[in-house]
């Protein structure tokens, strides 16, 4: 639109507002989409790192190593994951995602030694050949649980939220639920699912922790057991987690990736990332089992991108990460060279979120067999595993220049904040000063 002289677009009404209103009022139904928060909120951007210079030394790239392996469930579990890199592939939904796409994960992945997650919807034989290390997730729709395929795990993540929705459930629409699909959710073909909210069989931390023995005698007490959070109330969550038993604890911040949820979820429940990685560390610190032996480890997820944001989730005290999105982009998902398919459905490159509608002309979020073609697990793992190496590298880069030789070194006091409310939020001071606004006077 040229400009014109008088024109003020209203910043309560601006065009996507008036739009939204608009459509809302032609359709009588609210928008369903896909991704995370779209509005911009505090965020990893708003933080810094304070590099080595005199009163710290920085190592040196080519000759002083800088680790990057973790171990993730090692409180109770026989058996805890050691990944190589701190960074994880999140739970996304077989269903969701087409069966390549899984296959895919698990191949970039495994390439360069971390874990995937599975998702609702349950283990597919692509995903499980293809990840050496796999999580199963236990979710409130039960879609596609099978206890033989808990055996079949290396770790188990109960899930009790999502940072894009938490206290609602996803959705699967109909368009999506091929004969395989419903098929191992034991639905019918073609009718749209909606998961639960919560689960059927506990009604709250005590009975949490009966639900986890169980399914540690299921498993022989060998799988580590996640629990997994939409930040919200972060401190009291993850405290009451950890006293129901889990080995790790995952906080999933408000701008968390969804396959399809309702935009008021998405863009108004829920805290940002930020805000909710402190609250979960002071929790586990208070318990006494924060980066301890035998302790408890926090996985972040929630608008990781790049090796900055993994650094600065680790300096803020996360043990590992978890990507969603970013690696859905990885695989292809939103590249320019199926720009013309994305205009056809009202959309472009960087742009589509309809994850639920199933035309995913990249052939990852759809079950269309014909959509499917497009997409080639081999060279998706590929690239994934590029990323991933990618991600691993540049926190390594970040946390040597401030003189770590792990990136679990990495500390809070490695960090400044830009503005007035990430230092507040991310308990850091605002750059330039020793200010932390609510802490230091
Ligand atoms: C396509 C898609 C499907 C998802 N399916 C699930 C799921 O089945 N279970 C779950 O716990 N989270 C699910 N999530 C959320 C991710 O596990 C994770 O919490 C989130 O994507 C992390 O944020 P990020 O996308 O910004 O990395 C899904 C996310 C996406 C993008």
């Amino acid at each position: 639109m040229t400009f014109q002289p008088g024109l003020r677009e209203s910043a309560t009404f601006d065009r996507n507002v008036i739009h939204e209103i608009q459509r809302a009022a032609d359709t009588g139904i609210y928008d369903i989409r896909g991704w995370g928060a779209k509005r911009k909120v505090p965020h990893f951007d708003d933080l810094l790192f304070l590099g080595s210079s005199m009163s710290r030394y920085p190592l040196e790239g080519y000759r002083e190593k800088c680790d990057t392996d973790v171990v993730l469930g090692d409180r109770h579990a026989k058996y805890p994951l050691h990944l190589d890199t701190p960074v994880t592939i999140a739970g996304m939904s077989f269903g969701a995602l087409s069966g390549g796409a899984k296959e895919a994960l698990g191949r970039g992945a495994s390439e360069v030694g971390t874990s995937t997650t599975t998702g609702d919807g349950g283990m597919t034989p692509e995903e499980r050949g293809q990840s050496k290390t796999l999580v199963y997730q236990y979710l409130p729709s039960r879609y596609g649980m099978n206890p033989d395929d808990l055996r079949k795990a290396d770790a188990i993540e109960i899930v009790l939220g999502q940072g894009a929705k938490p206290g609602g459930g996803g959705m699967l629409l109909g368009q999506k639920i091929t004969e395989r699909v419903a098929g191992m959710r034991t639905l019918p073909v073609g009718i749209d699912q909606r998961s639960a909210c919560r689960h059927p069989d506990w009604t709250g931390p005590d009975d949490l922790a009966i639900k986890i023995i169980e399914l540690r005698e299921i498993t022989g007490w060998e799988k580590p057991i996640y629990v997994k959070i939409g930040a919200t109330r972060t401190y009291y969550d993850v405290k009451l987690a950890v006293k129901a038993g889990a080995d790790v604890v995952v906080v999933d911040g408000m701008q968390g990736g969804t396959a399809a949820t309702q935009d008021v979820f998405i863009e108004h429940v829920g805290i940002p990332t930020l805000s909710a990685i402190p609250q979960a560390v002071q929790a586990l610190q208070e318990m006494g089992v924060h980066r301890t032996p035998g302790g408890v480890q926090l996985i972040v997820s929630g608008g990781i991108r790049s090796g900055a944001d993994v650094a600065k989730a680790m300096a803020l005290g996360a043990d590992a990460v978890a990507i969603g999105t970013a690696a859905l982009i990885a695989l292809g998902d939103n590249d320019p060279r199926y720009q013309a398919e994305y205009e056809q459905l009202g959309s472009a490159a960087g742009f589509y979120d309809d994850f639920q509608d199933g035309r995913d002309p990249a052939g990852i979020t759809t079950q269309d067999p014909e959509l499917q073609k497009n997409f080639d697990p081999v060279e998706g793992g590929r690239r994934l595993a590029n990323y991933l190496r990618v991600l691993t590298m540049e926190a390594q880069t970040i946390a040597r220049a401030c003189g770590k030789s792990h990136l679990r070194n990495l500390e809070p006091q490695d960090l400044v904040a830009l503005t007035i409310e990430s230092a507040a939020m991310a308990r850091v001071p605002l750059a330039g000063t020793d200010w932390i606004p609510g802490r230091s006077a």
